[in-house]
Order: C-alpha cells, then structure tokens, then sequence
C-alpha cells in the first residue's frame, strides 16, 4: 500500500449511509447499528455535535472515490502528565472487501501524524475484548496493553 494512494477528509453529512453501513458490516457492529431502513435521526444529530467539537474529527478515507475506511479522532486535553493532550481513536473500520492491504496501518499512521501535529503525549484506543485479530494489529503497530477498559452500560 502506498500511502499516496489513500485520501483523508473529514467526513461530509452525505458520507453517513456509507459510514454507517461499514460500522454495522461487523459481527459487534450489526448488534448495535441501524441495518435497514432511511437512517436514523440519531445518526445525523452525532454527526453535528462532532462536526461542532473542535477536538473531534470524524475521517473518511477514499482510493479511488471509493471509501475504503472510516474512523474518529478525538483529542482530549488533561491535567495528568502536566497537562498533557491525548489523542484517543475510536470506531476504526476499513471496508471489508479492501482489508489486508495495509490501510488500517496507513489509517493509524496517519493518525499517530496528526496526534503528534496537535501536541499529543500518546495514543489511546480500546477495543473489543472478542477482536483478537484487531488487537494483533493494533500491537505491531507499536501499541500496547497499557490498561484495562471498563465500561458502565447506560442504555437499556
Ligand atoms: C482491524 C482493521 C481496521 C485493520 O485494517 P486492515 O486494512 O485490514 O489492516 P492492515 O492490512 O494494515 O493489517 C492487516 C492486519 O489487520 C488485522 N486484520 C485483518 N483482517 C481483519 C479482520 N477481518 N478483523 C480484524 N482484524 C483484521 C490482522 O492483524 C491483519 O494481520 P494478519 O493478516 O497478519 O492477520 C480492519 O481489519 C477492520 O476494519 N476490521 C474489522 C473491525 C475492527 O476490528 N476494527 C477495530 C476496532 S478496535
């Protein structure tokens, strides 16, 4: 893969079918996304709140026209580590049919490049306990298993 050949954009309201669509193509996903029908409202509503966060980017990721991976960045400012900004990536997904091609790595790359652009002291990401091939991913590509993620489930 070569890194020319990916086009990053911060993604437009008309990108959300297709986002959405990759987000629920996922053994996790598709418990928890939309599958059928005009998209919901909830969608579009996240969508604003993250275009209006100045720290929260919203990417989409093209070759050729075609979008091929999606993923959200969010840097948070602390005052652990003296005040230090982190950057945390979440909702990482490349287009099934293009995976094994290296653009999940381009993907973090590219993010780890901006982080470090923003002044950020580190990384983070969490991830699905189940995805062990993910984690696999993550781990070549310099993270480690540096905490243990705990959740507090809201929703009904
Ligand atoms: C994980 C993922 C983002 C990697 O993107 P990619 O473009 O396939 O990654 P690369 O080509 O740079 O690297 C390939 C590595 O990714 C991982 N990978 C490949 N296919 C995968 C899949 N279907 N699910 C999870 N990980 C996968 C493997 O570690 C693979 O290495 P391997 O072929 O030696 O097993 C992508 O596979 C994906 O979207 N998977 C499903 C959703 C997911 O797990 N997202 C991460 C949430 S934390």
């Amino acid at each position: 893969m070569n890194a020319t050949d990916l086009v990053f954009r911060d993604a437009k309201r008309a990108d959300l079918p297709t986002l959405v669509a990759m987000l629920a193509n996922d053994p996790l996903g598709h418990l928890r996304e939309q599958i059928t029908g005009p998209l919901s409202p909830a969608y579009y509503a996240a969508f604003k709140a993250i275009a209006a966060a100045p720290d929260a980017r919203l990417m989409v990721v093209q070759r050729g026209g075609v979008v091929v991976g999606t993923m959200q960045l969010h840097v948070l400012s602390g005052l652990t580590h003296q005040g230090a900004r982190r950057m945390i990536i979440d909702a990482v997904r490349v287009l099934e049919s293009e995976r094994g091609q290296a653009i999940g790595e381009t993907m973090m790359r590219w993010a780890i490049a901006r982080a470090r652009e923003s002044g950020c002291r580190s990384v983070r990401l969490t991830s699905h306990r189940s995805r062990t091939r993910a984690h696999g991913f993550y781990e070549r590509l310099g993270f480690v298993r540096s905490h243990l993620g705990f959740t507090y489930e809201l929703a009904p």
